[in-house]
C-alpha cells in the first residue's frame, strides 16, 4: 500500500488514551512520523510521574529506535501524562489537566481492558467509566471552545451475538445478547456516546480483529487470531469448531490506526460510527486455515518436514465432546491454553457480516482496503520469524548501546532498563 506516502490531515494536539498498547501505539506512531499531531499528550499508568516518563520512552523507543532522527523529533512532541481510566478525573494531575485543557483539540480514545474473561464490574470500570471519564474531558475541552472530534476506539464485536449483515448504525441494547464482559462493556460506551453525539463531535471506529501490519505483518499483539495459527504452525490444531458459513473478520494494523487518524479528521464523520472491518472480503474459516496450513506446508517441503495434516471443521456439539474430553484429561499449563483458546471460539464462530458501507465511502481513495488474500502469507510468515513474540520487535541490546544518549533526548536510554525490556517482552509474549 501507498498509505504512507500520503499525508494525513492535521489533527492539531491530539490527548491519546492506549498509546502504549497495539492500537495506540500504531495511531501515535502515524500522529508522530505523519505529521498529523502537532503534539501529542498520551495518557499512561504509572506509579509517578518519572515511571510516565519512562514508559513513554520505552513506547517512542520501540515505535522509532531504530531511527535516531525520528525518534528525537517525536520525543520532542510528546508529553506523558499519568492517569487511569478507572479513577475520577482520569486520574489526572492538576497542572496535566490544565495542559490539556488549553491545548488539545482531537482527543482519541483507544484504551481499553481487552480482555474477555473479566468479571463484569472491572470491565465496566474500565470500558464504561473509562469512557465516560474521557467523554468528560471532552465535554471540558469543549467548553473550552477548541474540541474538534472525540475519536472513541470501540469494537465491530458490540454487535454481540447477533449473525447476518450488521449495519454501522445498529447497536445492541443493555441486554445483547453478548459473548463475554468485553462485547457487553464495549457497547455501553457505545451507548453513552451515541446519547452525546448531538452535543459533541463524536466518532466511533469499530475494527474487527486486528492483525499486522499490511505491508510487512508486523504486530507487537499476538493474542486472538495468531492462537490458532500457532496451534495450526504446530501441528496441534486437528479440529477447529466451525460452522459453514463461518467467516473470520480480520483487518491489519495499518489500515486501522490511518483509518482512525483520517476519520477523527474528516468533518463529515462527525456523529458517524465506522466499521473498520473486512466486511464483504471476510474470510471463509475453511479456506482461512487451508491457506496458512498451504503456507507452512510450503516452508516444511523445503525443510525436509512432514506436512501438517488438514484441520477438520467441526460442529459445535462435536466441539464440547472434545473440549468436555480435553478438560478430564489436561491440567496445568495445556488446561489454561484450552481454555484461551476456548475464549476466542465467539470470533471463530462468527456468521456476521460488517457491513463497510459508510467507512469505505468516508475514506474512498485516500485510503483503500488491502484485501486479506493479499497480506494473510505476511501476516502468519511475521508470527513465526517472531516466535509468536517471544523475539520482541525491536533488539533490546540496542537500548544498552548508547546509541540513542544525548542531550535532546535526555535520558532515553535508562527508561528502556530491565524492567522495561521485561514489561515489552512479557507484552509482547
Ligand atoms: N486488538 C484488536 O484486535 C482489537 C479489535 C477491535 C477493537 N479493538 C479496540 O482497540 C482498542 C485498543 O485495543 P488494543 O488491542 O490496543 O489493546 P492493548 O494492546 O491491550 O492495549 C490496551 C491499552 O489500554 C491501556 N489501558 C488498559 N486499562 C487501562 C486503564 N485502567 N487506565 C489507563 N489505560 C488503560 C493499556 O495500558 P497499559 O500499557 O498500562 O496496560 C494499553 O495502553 C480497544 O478499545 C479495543 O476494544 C482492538
Amino acid at each position: 500500500m501507498a498509505a504512507a506516502t500520503r499525508k494525513l490531515p492535521s489533527l492539531g494536539t491530539v490527548f491519546l488514551t492506549g498509546a502504549t498498547g497495539f492500537v495506540g501505539g500504531a495511531v501515535l506512531s502515524r500522529l508522530l512520523l505523519e505529521g498529523a499531531a502537532e503534539r501529542v499528550f498520551a495518557l499512561v499508568r504509572a506509579r509517578d510521574a518519572e515511571h510516565a516518563e519512562r514508559r513513554g520512552r520505552e513506547v517512542l523507543f520501540k515505535l522509532f529506535g531504530e531511527d535516531r532522527d525520528r525518534l528525537r523529533s517525536a520525543a520532542q512532541r510528546m508529553r506523558w501524562v499519568r492517569g487511569e481510566l478507572g479513577r475520577e478525573g482520569l486520574g489526572l494531575e492538576a497542572t496535566d489537566r490544565d495542559a490539556i485543557l488549553g491545548s488539545v483539540d482531537t482527543v482519541i480514545h483507544a484504551a481499553a481492558s481487552t480482555r474477555f474473561d473479566l468479571p463484569e464490574p472491572e470491565a465496566r470500570a474500565i470500558n464504561f467509566e473509562g469512557a465516560r471519564r474521557v467523554l468528560e474531558l471532552a465535554r471540558q475541552i469543549a467548553r473550552g471552545g477548541r474540541l474538534r472530534r472525540l475519536a472513541h476506539v470501540s469494537t465491530a464485536y458490540v454487535a454481540g451475538r447477533r449473525s447476518g449483515r450488521i449495519h454501522e448504525h445498529e447497536l445492541p441494547g443493555p441486554e445483547g445478547p453478548f459473548s463475554n464482559t468485553y462485547e457487553k462493556t464495549k457497547a455501553a460506551a457505545e451507548r453513552l456516546l451515541r446519547s452525546h453525539m448531538g452535543e459533541l463531535p463524536i466518532t466511533v471506529l469499530r475494527p474487527s480483529i486486528i492483525v499486522g501490519d499490511s505491508r510487512t505483518g508486523r504486530t507487537y499483539n499476538f493474542n486472538v487470531l495468531y492462537y490458532p495459527i500457532k496451534l495450526l504452525h504446530r501441528g496441534l490444531l486437528l479440529w477447529c469448531p466451525g460452522r459453514r458459513n463461518t467467516v473470520l473478520d480480520i483487518v491489519p494494523i495499518d489500515y486501522v490506526s490511518e483509518a482512525i487518524c483520517r476519520l477523527a479528521a474528516d468533518p463529515e464523520a462527525a456523529g458517524g460510527t465506522f466499521h473498520l472491518c473486512a466486511g464483504d472480503d471476510a474470510i471463509p474459516l475453511r479456506s482461512f486455515v487451508d491457506r496458512i496450513r498451504d503456507y507452512y506446508n510450503e516452508q516444511r517441503t523445503q525443510t525436509g518436514h512432514d506436512p501438517l495434516p488438514r484441520v477438520a471443521i467441526i460442529g459445535r456439539w462435536r466441539w464440547r465432546l472434545i473440549l468436555w474430553r480435553a478438560r478430564r484429561r489436561l491440567a496445568g499449563r495445556a488446561r489454561e491454553q484450552l481454555e484461551a483458546f476456548n475464549l476466542y471460539l465467539p470470533y471463530l464462530l462468527t456468521e456476521k457480516i460488517f457491513d463497510t458501507t459508510e467507512a469505505r465511502r468516508r475514506l474512498g481513495d485516500a485510503l483503500p482496503y488491502p484485501p486479506i488474500a493479499s497480506y494473510l502469507r505476511k501476516v502468519a510468515e511475521y508470527a513465526v520469524t517472531r516466535e509468536w513474540g517471544r523475539r520482541v520487535s525491536w533488539d533490546p541490546s540496542l537500548v544498552h548501546s548508547g546509541l540513542f544518549r544525548d542531550e535532546e533526548l535526555g535520558t532515553i536510554v535508562e527508561g528502556a532498563g530491565d524492567e522495561g525490556e521485561q514489561a515489552a517482552v512479557e507484552r509482547d509474549a
